[in-house]
């Protein structure tokens, strides 16, 4: 059976943009993220405290953070939650007014030094610190973890491996696990079987989401497998921009408008206006300067 409602949780203002080689105004961030709320997305993920020579696109996230602080009273429910990978970026975020944070693990160990200049248990170590101090301060603490079903360089990842790295940050006290497909190489029966994993190690799926990237074409697919299993969160960035820096091959997120297209299709709820989110979309592409690559919305706004 389907859920009768879905949320998403939006990540192209960070994950999208994280990618872009432009360095793209901190005005039209702002903008851009007052038009996916005012387009009815409730979890915008806003941008990431990390080190900003690691991902300069967003080195201006202690001037993005005031420009935002209006949305919440305007957006009733409205969450914008920021990645830090350590201490110092949890310390910049809570200065910065964030009430919802990310860790982001990996569930290989190839993409942990890549990502996180750390061992995968070196990361663990770095990011319990980080849980606690947030969880105490009130502020949830989402879990990602990447390539969780291939790594451009380990290859198939196993699931027993994936669900050993899950299970760790959920005990540490990460309320929401992120599953993600960095590379997305995963197909239905892969994802089937890993939440089935999950579901057997005791996990209930309401503190599951998935992540899956369309560089196959398999995100939409996947995403209905994931449903299907009981998942209700599922990430997405509007006009499927983005990727992530530090993994080749990493390109195309899901795009939210073709997640809101299947899922308005078969009757659950995302309390999303589609037509609002493609026109910002739209005017997004228009500021990076080349087309959205969501199907939706170029089926939806024409050449
Ligand atoms: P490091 O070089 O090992 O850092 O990087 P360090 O701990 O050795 O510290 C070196 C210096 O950096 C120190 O300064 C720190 O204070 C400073 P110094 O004492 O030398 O003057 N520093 C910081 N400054 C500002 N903010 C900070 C910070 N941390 C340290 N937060 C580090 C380690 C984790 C910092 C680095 O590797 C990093 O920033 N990585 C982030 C990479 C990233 O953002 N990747 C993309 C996100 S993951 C993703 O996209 C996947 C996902 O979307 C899901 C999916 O698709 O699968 C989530
Ligand atoms: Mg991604």
């Amino acid at each position: 059976s389907l859920p009768a409602r879905v949320r998403i949780h939006e990540v192209g203002a960070r994950d999208g943009l994280q990618n872009e080689s432009g360095l793209v105004p901190v005005e039209v961030k702002a903008e851009f993220i007052a038009r996916l709320a005012a387009a009815g997305l409730r979890t915008v993920e806003a941008t990431s405290f990390v080190h900003p020579k690691w991902v300069p696109q967003l080195a201006d996230a202690e001037e993005l953070m005031p420009r935002l602080s209006g949305l919440a009273g305007r957006y009733p429910g409205l969450r914008l939650p920021v990645l830090v990978p350590n201490e110092r970026g949890l310390d910049r975020a809570l200065a910065h007014g964030a009430a919802e944070v990310a860790v982001f693990a990996s569930a290989t160990e190839t993409f942990a030094r890549r990502n996180l200049n750390r061992s995968a248990d070196e990361a663990m170590a770095m990011f319990r610190p980080v849980v606690a101090r947030a969880t105490a301060a009130g502020v949830p603490v989402r879990g990602y973890l990447s390539m969780c079903f291939g790594d451009p360089w380990e290859g198939p990842v196993p699931a027993a491996q994936v669900i050993g790295h899950g299970l760790r940050l959920l005990e540490m006290g990460c309320a929401e696990l992120s599953l993600g497909d960095t590379i997305g190489t995963a197909t239905p029966g892969q994802v089937t079987a890993l939440l089935t994993g999950f579901a057997e190690a005791g996990v209930p799926m309401d503190r599951l989401a998935v992540h899956f990237h369309d560089t196959y074409g398999q995100a939409l697919a996947n995403t209905l497998a994931a449903l299907r299993c009981g998942v209700t969160v599922v990430d997405a960035s509007a006009g499927g921009l983005g990727g992530c820096p530090y993994a080749k091959s990493a390109t195309g997120n899901l795009a939210t408008e073709d997640l809101v297209w299947m899922l308005h299709g078969l009757g659950i709820d995302t309390g999303v206006d589609l037509a609002a989110l493609a026109a910002t979309s739209g005017w997004m592409a228009g500021q990076l300067g080349r087309p959205s690559q969501s199907r939706t919305v170029r089926a939806l706004l024409g050449p």
